[in-house]
């Protein structure tokens, strides 16, 4: 039976065009814009591999060959590090081509995100898998990927990630209308909606860049019309699997309380790489204080 394999594959939908960081992304990938010193992707990829997914599939297009090289090895810069002894800089450079196996296929179209996640159909087959979305950062401390796989493999159906949300934002995200689960720490997705109006929205629950979905949403997605921004779109998808029967049908959400982070333009990507940077050691010890001092000097 299909829900009980454990999951093992996650599919990166990195095809779209980055425009709202132009002209960086002219000839540069959005995914690969540094957060720190990593592109923002390998951090999903490192969420990814923690949580025992090493089959990667990425979604890419046009213009994305970077992305390959930077998962591949570099011969001659790691010989180079090497030979100088500099362990820690040839440490941090294959860190990136040791989180499992990748593939990459490209969605020829931009039909939106559920047309990516169509693209995987082939390379996934018949098992649950996991998306992760680019623009999402979800802190290495916090859990989400391990506990949907959990509620995965319980459920049987399909699992998304909710985050609440101020009720001015939503308009920005797919949001669902839930119900409690007894006894349980998941929540019934009732019904979806893809990024609505203050006023139409069911709840504060905002979709967050996580999904395990199980394989039916393959047969959906193929039937599942052009929606908002007349792409078609993933949550569509699941709001008929929602509201579907038999094998593969249903939709859980754990609601996430840690901390996400957002890439996707360019004020919360500020804020992520000061966030993150705040934390680190080797550089929020000295990086708060000038903050601080900024800040009351602005
Ligand atoms: C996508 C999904 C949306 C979700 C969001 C999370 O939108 O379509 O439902 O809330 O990711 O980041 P995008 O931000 O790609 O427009």
């Amino acid at each position: 039976m299909t829900q009980n394999r454990r999951v093992i594959k996650a599919v990166i939908p990195a095809a779209g065009l980055g425009t709202r960081f132009l002209p960086a992304t002219k000839a540069m990938p959005k995914e690969m814009l540094p957060v720190l010193d990593q592109p923002a992707i390998q951090y999903v990829v490192a969420e990814a591999s923690k949580a025992g997914l090493k089959d990667v599939l990425m979604i890419t297009g046009r213009s994305k060959r970077a992305l390959e090289d930077h998962f591949d090895r570099v011969p001659f810069m790691e010989a180079t590090l090497e030979a100088k002894g500099d362990t820690e800089k040839l440490r941090r450079v294959q860190e990136a081509t040791d989180l499992g196996e990748i593939h990459y296929i490209r969605q020829k179209d931009p039909k939106g995100l559920g047309h990516a996640v169509l693209c995987a159909k082939q390379h996934v087959g018949d098992e649950a898998f996991a998306v992760l979305l680019g623009d999402d950062l979800i802190d290495e401390r916090d859990e989400l990927l391990s506990t949907m796989i959990d509620v995965q493999e319980k459920t049987g159906g399909s699992v998304i990630a909710l985050m609440e949300v101020d009720p001015s934002q939503i308009s920005a995200y797919g949001c669902a209308d839930v119900t409690a689960v007894e006894g349980e720490d998941y929540v019934r997705v009732n019904g979806l909606v893809e990024k609505p109006a203050i006023e139409d929205a069911p709840s504060n629950l905002a979709v967050i860049g996580r999904y395990v979905l199980h394989p039916r949403v393959f047969d959906v997605l193929e039937e599942t019309k052009p929606g908002r921004g007349n792409e078609i779109q993933l949550t569509d998808a699941l709001e008929t699997l929602a509201a579907a029967d038999g094998e593969g049908s249903g939709v859980h959400a754990v609601v996430f309380r840690g901390r996400r982070y957002d890439t996707g333009d360019k004020l919360s990507y500020l804020q992520a790489v000061i966030s993150l940077a705040s934390e680190r050691p080797d550089i929020g010890p000295e990086l708060v204080p000038w903050l601080k001092e900024f800040v009351s000097k602005h």
